[in-house]
């Protein structure tokens, strides 16, 4: 028989063979919580669609930070929940809405010892649940939405966010983002820019998360990015770094493992990707069905995400995998 030379199973032979050989190593590092924080509720309350989530509570909020610093994860993303939706999604930009009162008390509690990333949207804060102000045709406006945007980031960098996070899909967002920031001083504060996000299926779970619905049975195509495309990704995640963006991120995770890969190859700042809530949904139901190990996919699918090129991931997942990587 004539064998190869080369055999790779040779160095898969033990588990110190292939811990010594492994290509990627996800630590808990590379992890940044996802967190909801709801409005005018004195106990957490448990998300349906994704197990083991909860919209928190100020104290709840506290406490679960506290606990995820306690494993090591560097940093957090916080999602409001507002006790009242508006036309113009006020909450967003209020100094006592409820992510700005979230942000003190986290900043006042851990100081630097954990990153505070503040999505920037006002989905949340909406009556309509679009990401932007609606013009008199329902349509999205780009660039009153930018105004309002500016605002947001200038409320959450005044309460404390180390990090602001656009996830509008708004043309120029980071642009305005950037100089609103600067204007008032908030040189110090990041942008990690939402840059190739895509019209998923996979957000259903996170708007159970922060109750929102489109109006009219509408959708975010007109805003979000067509699965069907790649080279679009590069332009965007091209445009935020010309416009000032610290950090891209890419989403959904599993689904734009290709972007992830071609984008790492093109820009030299941190690389996110967000694994989403569909992703982490999916796992968990087909766990409780007992077809699958949902502890033993967790890994390998934040592990393959890490592979593709991202330098750290937001994951419903955090918690549970710092617990395991300690
Ligand atoms: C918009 C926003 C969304 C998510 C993060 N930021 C929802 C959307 O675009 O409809 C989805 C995250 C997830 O599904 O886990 N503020």
């Amino acid at each position: 028989m004539d064998l190869p030379t080369r055999r790779p199973r040779r160095l898969r032979r033990t588990a110190a063979l292939r811990r010594l050989v492994a290509e990627t190593r996800l630590g808990v590092d590379d992890l940044v919580a996802p967190l909801f924080v709801r409005e005018g509720i004195d106990e957490p309350v448990p998300v349906a669609s994704l197990p083991g989530v909860v919209q928190h509570s100020r104290s709840s909020l506290v406490r679960e930070v506290g606990e995820l610093v306690d494993l090591g994860v560097p940093a957090v993303i916080l999602f409001g929940v507002p006790g009242h939706k508006d036309a113009r999604g006020s909450g967003a930009s209020d100094p006592d809405g409820v992510v700005q009162v979230a942000l003190r008390d986290l900043r006042d509690r851990f100081g630097d010892e954990v990153v505070l990333v503040a999505d920037l949207c006002i989905d949340e804060y909406t009556d309509h649940g679009h990401c932007g102000l609606l013009d008199g045709f329902g349509r999205v406006d780009n660039d009153a939405t930018l105004a309002r945007y500016a605002e947001v980031a200038v409320a959450q960098a005044a309460a404390g966010a180390d990090v602001c996070a656009p996830s509008g899909m708004m043309d120029g967002q980071v642009r305005v983002i950037r100089g609103a920031l600067d204007d008032v001083g908030a040189t110090d504060v990041s942008i990690l820019a939402y840059a190739a996000k895509y019209a998923s299926a996979l957000y259903g779970p996170f708007r159970d998360a922060v109750d929102v619905e489109i109006a009219d049975g509408g959708d975010r195509r007109a805003y979000q990015q067509d699965p069907a495309n790649v080279r679009e990704s590069l332009t965007e995640l091209r445009l935020d770094l010309a416009e000032g963006a610290d950090a891209l991120m890419v989403k959904p995770a599993l689904t734009s493992l290709d972007v992830l890969s071609r984008a790492r190859s093109i820009v030299d700042v941190p690389l996110a990707a967000y694994h989403v809530s569909g992703e982490y949904a999916m796992v968990h139901a087909a766990a409780e069905r007992g077809w699958i190990d949902g502890d033993a996919v967790a890994l390998e699918q934040i592990t393959a995400v890490v592979r593709a090129g991202a330098d750290f991931v937001v994951t419903y997942f955090a918690r549970s995998l710092a617990e395991r990587l300690q």
